[in-house]
């Protein structure tokens, strides 16, 4: 990404700014910074936190979520919730038809339980979130270290993304929980009368698709409930994967 040394050059200013800096004003500055040209990428579970610390920053601020049609009915409702709590509207991306359907009609509702989830979440996650990015500069997302050591554990509070934004440009990738565990989470959560998700309360920590998404035991690592009949070492669906040559 040598051709756009001002994002990178911007890149590093912010990190050196916001170095140490609370979750609430990381993403009071990545608004600041980008106004409408940002959006808070938010999957209808515990990252409600970013869209309070958004709210609390008294900027206005843009919402969207992958749906994928294969959501719990619980986290539909939620949205809805969470729309009338902040009086928002979600900007809600949709997969292809044409590639859905050409996938069902082939391969049937549930592939993903003997080929691997890979090509369904290319479809009804990744190309629609590439589509989403290609109309703003940067985002946001509640990506934490402390959910996936194995994949997660040198994410930044802020850094060059993958996927190209507005102009073919890098965006600017915002994780202001990326240094916060769970626990921290869920504290904010309830000091601040967040609403959340009910499935949280059913056992779900980390929560995706429904039929990729199940509760964990107690001890069980939250990956451990998403794409369970899966190896560990892929349980990434591919919205934060990929090096920043990548299209
Ligand atoms: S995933 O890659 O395994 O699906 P995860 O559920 O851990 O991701 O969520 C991490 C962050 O990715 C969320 O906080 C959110 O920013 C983004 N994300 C995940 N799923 C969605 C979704 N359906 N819509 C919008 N953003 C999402
Ligand atoms: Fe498909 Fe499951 Fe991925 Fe959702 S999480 S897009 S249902 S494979």
């Amino acid at each position: 990404m040598a051709e756009f040394p001002d994002v990178q050059t911007r890149v590093t200013q912010l990190q050196r700014d916001l170095e140490g800096a609370s979750p609430g004003r990381v993403v009071a500055r990545a608004l600041e910074t980008f106004g409408g040209d940002i959006a808070i990428s938010f999957s209808g579970a515990e990252d409600v936190l970013l869209l309070e610390y958004a709210h609390q920053s008294g900027h206005p601020f843009r919402v969207f979520s992958l749906d994928t049609g294969r959501l719990h009915p619980a986290t539909y409702r939620f949205f809805a919730t969470v729309e009338q709590h902040y009086n928002i509207r979600i900007e809600y991306c949709f997969p292809e038809t044409a590639a859905v359907e050409q996938l069902v009609r082939t391969k049937g509702l549930f592939s993903f339980f003997s080929d691997g989830h890979q090509e369904c979440c290319q479809i009804r996650k990744v190309a629609p979130l590439r589509n989403y990015l290609k109309g703003v500069s940067a985002w946001i997302t509640g990506q934490r270290r402390d959910q996936s050591p194995g994949t997660r554990s040198t994410v930044e509070l802020v850094e060059q993304g993958s996927n190209r934004g507005r102009g073919g440009a890098p965006l600017v990738k915002f994780n202001p929980l990326a240094h916060r565990t769970s626990v921290d989470v869920w504290d904010a959560i309830r000091a601040f009368n967040v609403p959340f998700n009910p499935l949280h309360q059913q056992g779900m920590v980390s929560i995706g698709c429904e039929p990729c998404t199940r509760a964990i035991l107690p001890g069980q690592h939250e990956r451990e409930g998403r794409w369970w009949w899966e190896q560990a070492a892929h349980k990434e669906c591919g919205l934060h994967q990929g090096k920043p040559s990548d299209g």
